[in-house]
C-alpha cells in the first residue's frame, strides 16, 4: 500500500506547533493562578478536545482533575440543532467543583451552552469555559470563552484534534484544508 501524506490536503499552516505550545503554556498559567486553592475539574468534550486537554493539563501546575463527556447532535445533517445526546457523561460528581470545560472550537456555541446548562444543574462551585478556538462571525448561541486560545476567522480548520469526517486530528498544527478536499466528497 502507498504511504499517503496528509500534508498535501493542507492547503496553509494557521497556527504552528510553537504557537500552538506557547498560547497552551501562557493559558495554563493563567488557568493555576486564577484556581489556586479550588477545586478544579478540567472537562473534555470528546473528541476534538483531546489534544489540547492533553497538553493543557500538563501545563496546569495546581492540583486539578480530568473527566470527559461525549455528547452528539441531536437531528439530521452536519447542521448542529444545538440539543444534545449524551453518548458518555461524566464520571465524577460535580458537586463543590469549580468546573472548566475545554473545547477545540467555539463556533455557533450551541453545543456548549446547552452542555453548560446541563452541567449547571448538577450544581458545581462554578463553570468556567476555555476554548483553543474562536469563530466569533459564526456565534448563534449567547456565550463567550472564559480562556480562548485564537480567534480565527470563519474557515474551516483540521489538524490538533480538529477533524474533517473524522481524519486530520493527528496533524500537529492547525491547518486549512484544501476546498477539493470537500468538494470531491461531495
Ligand atoms: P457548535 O459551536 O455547536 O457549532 O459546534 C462546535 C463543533 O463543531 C466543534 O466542537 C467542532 O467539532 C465542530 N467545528 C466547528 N468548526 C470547525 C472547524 O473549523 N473544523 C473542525 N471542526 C469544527
Ligand atoms: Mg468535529
Amino acid at each position: 500500500m502507498q504511504h499517503e501524506d496528509m500534508t498535501k490536503d493542507i492547503l496553509q499552516v494557521l497556527l504552528s506547533e510553537e504557537e500552538l505550545r506557547a498560547k497552551v503554556e501562557e493559558i495554563g498559567r493563567r488557568i493555576s493562578e486564577d484556581y489556586q486553592g479550588r477545586k478544579l475539574l478540567m472537562v473534555s468534550v470528546l473528541k476534538g478536545s483531546v489534544v489540547f486537554m492533553a497538553d493543557l493539563m500538563r501545563a496546569v501546575t495546581i492540583p486539578a482533575e480530568i473527566d470527559f463527556m461525549s455528547v452528539s447532535s441531536y437531528g439530521a445533517g452536519a447542521k448542529t440543532s444545538g440539543v444534545v445526546k449524551i453518548i458518555k457523561d461524566l464520571d465524577i460528581d460535580l458537586h463543590g467543583l469549580d468546573l472548566l470545560i475545554v473545547e477545540d472550537i467555539l463556533d455557533s456555541g450551541l453545543t456548549l451552552d446547552y452542555i453548560r446548562n446541563m452541567l449547571m444543574d448538577r450544581k458545581p462551585n462554578s463553570i468556567r469555559i476555555c476554548t483553543l478556538l474562536d469563530k466569533p462571525e459564526r456565534r448563534k448561541a449567547n456565550i463567550t470563552a472564559d480562556y480562548k486560545g485564537f480567534e480565527i476567522p470563519d474557515e474551516f480548520v483540521v489538524g490538533y484534534g480538529l477533524d474533517y469526517a473524522e481524519h486530520y486530528r493527528n496533524l500537529p498544527y492547525i491547518g486549512v484544508l484544501k476546498p477539493e478536499v470537500y468538494s470531491e466528497a461531495e
